[in-house]
């Protein structure tokens, strides 16, 4: 297969990347500068140099892909550029390989569109979006409205917590070490973890087999309560145990709608992924995590 990726160097984007061109397939990343290219490349990827909003930068490789995936997000900036980025990027993408019938678009989004729910989160869930999912939910939304003018559809990707080398789980365990890890209220809500490299495997599956139209949730087997989770972080750091924040507090330092997300309960499940032949490496978070940990360590030791 041929695979574009927008977003290709960034964290989900590379994970993509390493994945696909595991299997052998081509893997088009679009990279915006020198730096961006070569970590493409050393991942097995061929650079194509652009911005996923000019779509003259790319148009002549996409159209000859087998699958396009949008992953591409301003790593700095603010929502205004976030949205930009995100949805009018996905929007020009989609424009660009409309009219290609054999092209599957899959689009990046994330399992924060849903709402807080006391039981199993499913693809058909409720959906809440709000703030940056918000931008997400668009994204989704723009890339299928014009998919749809064509008489296609997009198939849509919403990941749980990516735990790896980098993102989110990176500034967590900063924080954890610095003592500054607050989860918020008394943190007994759930998240979804999945490992970096089971994302990427995720996404391959996807480009090479999901029938166009469906929504995947990736997370692997076991949800966790926030609490719990941060617990686990911390003891394999052999740091201080997390403390948490009220929401009010947190609402006051970060906004309501960032509090709202962290509060919110998703335990989520892979059925569906799983019965399109995705099998994670790391089953929990149990594993996965110990397993990046080493990771930062080696990298610290050299
Ligand atoms: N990280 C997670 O744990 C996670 C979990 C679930 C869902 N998601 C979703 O996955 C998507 C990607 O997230 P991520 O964490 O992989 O983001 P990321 O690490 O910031 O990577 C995004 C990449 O896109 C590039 N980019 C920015 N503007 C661009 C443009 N105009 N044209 C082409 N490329 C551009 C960035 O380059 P620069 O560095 O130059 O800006 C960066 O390399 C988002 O929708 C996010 O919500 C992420």
């Amino acid at each position: 297969m041929r695979v574009f990726v927008a977003g290709a160097a960034g964290y989900l984007g590379l994970s993509v990347v390493r994945a696909c061109a595991r299997r052998g397939h081509t893997v088009l990343g679009l990279a915006r500068n020198g730096a961006q290219a070569e970590r493409i490349r050393r991942e097995g990827g061929a650079p194509v140099l652009g911005d996923v909003l000019t779509a003259s930068s790319y148009r002549d490789v996409a159209v000859t892909a087998d699958a396009v995936v949008h992953l591409a997000q301003p790593s700095e900036g603010d929502l205004s550029l976030m949205r930009s980025v995100r949805v009018e990027g996905g929007r020009t993408l989609a424009e660009t390989v409309r009219d290609r019938p054999r092209v599957r678009f899959v689009v990046g989004s994330g399992y924060w569109v849903y709402a807080s729910h006391p039981g199993i989160v499913d693809e058909e869930s409720p959906l809440e979006p709000r703030s940056i999912s918000q931008i997400n939910f668009d994204t989704e939304r723009a890339v299928a409205e014009t998919l749809q003018s064509a008489g296609a559809a997009p198939i849509v990707v919403r990941p749980g917590m990516v735990y790896g080398r980098g993102s989110w789980f990176q500034s967590m365990v900063t924080e954890l070490q610095k003592g500054e890890y607050r989860y918020v209220g008394d943190g007994s809500n759930y998240l979804s973890p999945v490992h970096l490299d089971d994302a990427g495997e995720a996404f391959a599956d996807i480009c090479e087999r999901a029938p166009v139209g469906t929504t995947y949730l990736v997370v692997d087997d076991l949800p966790a309560r926030t609490s719990e989770f941060a617990a686990f972080v911390a003891d394999r750091l052999a740091t201080e145990p997390p403390r948490s924040i009220s929401f009010d507090a947190a609402a006051e330092a970060w906004g309501k709608d960032l509090a709202l997300l962290n509060v919110a309960s998703r335990r989520a499940t892979n059925a569906r992924l799983r019965r399109l032949g995705w099998v994670a490496r790391w089953k929990s978070y149990r594993d996965g995590v110990p397993a990046v940990l080493r990771g930062f360590a080696g990298d610290s030791t050299g």
